[in-house]
């Protein structure tokens, strides 16, 4: 048999093209759906449609096309940005083009925060401007600091950054769509800046507020002569000094770095609330409100304070072998390890390991550091955590700084939330100015009841209540003097 030499063999490859094919074998019809940025538009799905299969439950919506589901957004994205960018699996993070390794060296929180919201460094005179603009901006209204007041001595700190900002917006009607228009923040660039000032500004006010009242002393009014972060701890820590009191330079310079790597992390659940939120066109401060209630959750802002819980309760480096096994049974969560996009330590974690030396050279070092070393380094000999892809991530260190800070273990996710309003209102601002805003409402696959009639309550039989379906019994309390029971 003849072998063709390699010149006279035609190459029966296709020319890659960049698109994927599907072929839907419920009915034989295929679509072409082109790529573009690496990604496909969910929507060409919805071309697939078929007949109901025999039994089909007529919910499958099956004619009308085909729907992706994905929980939790494992791998659909709801936005195009410009913003931020994480490559997970080498560990590596840039804002706006600059590496956040330089960043943290070279940048200060404003400026970073100046690159996220407009796109670029800003020059000499925009960044003076800038300041001058947030720093005197950081004063909170006479009526919603009373209002704040009122608020139990013990709650929550970041229960009162997100009921201020929730309140807040009642305080600017001028900047309100609800009540000027769907488009006040489109053809008004004025406008908008002055929301995103105005709440970059009082951010640290209402986390000093929220402070002051967890140690129930009355709030100290901002300085405008002082930094952005010797600003928020000038406001927290002044008692009865001389209004020549300054904080420490050298911890308000590392907060400022702490606030850079806090800044923003592209679509994570709260910025991800506060697009989400904002594409109803709501005003910002609802939205930043919104956002900060994501970013409360343990599994995401609230993890830096969990991790403090969790190394004192492994108490010390003996007990790190122990924990780490009911880790693996599932018994506990090694908070501070793990992330959505990192397959690799968190690249801000290690800046973070580095500002943990300053603090401690000037607050002295944390004991606790002990136990947190011993156990990262346990997790990552261990194949449980490294097939995982567990390494640390920015909440595992940060913990650590904010304790021998001296900060209250509460208030450690408000130092979370302060710097990432940044990041929130960058991804608001390219929201509403991409031109391409629709109010975000997700699909869903409805596996529920099919179509069935009414039954009067007196048709109804009677079941056995379990915590799915139906009101279980709820706890009272029921004082011992009460002459009778509920
Ligand atoms: C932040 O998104 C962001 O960018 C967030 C953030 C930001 O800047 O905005 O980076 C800030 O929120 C950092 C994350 C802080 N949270 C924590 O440290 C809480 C502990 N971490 C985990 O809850 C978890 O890792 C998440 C929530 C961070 C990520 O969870 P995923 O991506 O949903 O991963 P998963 O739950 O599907 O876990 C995959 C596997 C599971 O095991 P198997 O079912 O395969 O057996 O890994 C296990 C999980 O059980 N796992 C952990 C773990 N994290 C994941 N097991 C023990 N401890 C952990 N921390």
């Amino acid at each position: 048999m003849a072998i063709a030499s390699a010149s006279s063999v035609t190459s029966s490859v296709v020319k890659p093209r960049n698109t994927i094919t599907v072929v839907d074998n419920r009915t034989g019809k295929s679509i072409e759906i082109e790529i573009t940025n690496n990604s496909i538009p969910a929507t060409a799905f919805s071309q697939l449609k078929a007949p109901y299969a025999d039994g089909e439950r007529t919910e499958n919506d099956t004619p009308y096309g085909l729907r992706i589901l994905d929980p939790s957004f494992i791998n659909t994205a709801m936005i195009q940005s410009e913003i931020t960018y994480i490559d997970g699996n080498k560990g590596f993070l840039m804002h706006r083009g600059y590496p956040i390794e330089q960043l943290a060296e070279k940048s200060s929180y404003l400026e970073t925060a100046y690159l996220l919201i407009y796109g670029e460094l800003p020059s000499k005179s925009q960044s003076d401007l800038w300041t001058w603009e947030i720093m005197h901006h950081t004063f909170v209204a006479d009526d919603l600091q009373q209002m704040i007041r009122q608020m139990r001595y013990d709650s929550h700190p970041m229960s009162v950054f997100i009921s201020a900002f929730a309140a807040m917006s009642a305080f600017a009607p001028e900047a309100n769509p609800s009540l000027q228009g769907n488009d006040i923040y489109i053809n008004n660039k004025g406008l908008m800046n002055k929301q995103i000032v105005r709440i970059l500004g009082k951010a640290t006010t209402v986390a000093a507020m929220a402070y002051r009242i967890r140690i129930n002393r009355p709030f100290t009014p901002p300085r405008s002569d002082l930094s952005y972060t010797e600003n928020l701890l000038y406001m927290m820590d002044h008692m009865a000094e001389p209004n020549s009191y300054r904080p420490d330079p050298r911890l308000a310079k590392a907060l400022d770095i702490l606030f850079i790597l806090h800044a923003d992390h592209e679509m994570n659940c709260s910025t991800a609330a506060m697009v989400h939120v904002g594409s109803s066109l709501v005003d910002p401060y609802s939205c930043v409100a919104a956002a900060s209630a994501a970013l409360y959750g343990p599994l995401h802002g609230g993890a830096n304070e969990a991790v403090i819980r969790m190394l004192t309760k492994i108490g010390s480096v003996e007990n790190v072998p122990v924990f780490l096994d009911a880790v693996k049974q599932k018994k506990e969560l090694l908070f501070g390890f793990g992330h959505r996009v990192y397959r690799e330590t968190d690249p801000r974690s290690k800046v973070i390991r580095e500002v943990a030396d300053m603090v401690f050279e000037v607050c002295g070092r944390e004991p606790l550091i002990e136990v947190a070393i011993a156990l990262k380094d346990a997790a990552l000999k261990d194949e449980y955590f490294t097939s995982r892809k567990l390494f640390p991530n920015v909440d595992y260190w940060s913990g650590l700084i904010y304790k021998a800070m001296g900060f209250p273990l509460d208030f450690f996710p408000v130092l979370f939330v302060v710097p990432r309003v940044s990041g929130y209102l960058a991804h608001w601002k390219q929201q509403l100015e991409s031109g391409k805003n629709k109010i975000s409402r997700p699909r869903q696959v409805y596996v529920g009841k099919s179509r069935r009639d009414y039954i009067p309550v007196e048709a109804r039989v009677e079941r056995t209540i379990t915590g799915q379906n139906g009101l279980t019994e709820i706890p009272h309390y029921i004082s011992k003097r009460r002459l009778t029971k509920i």
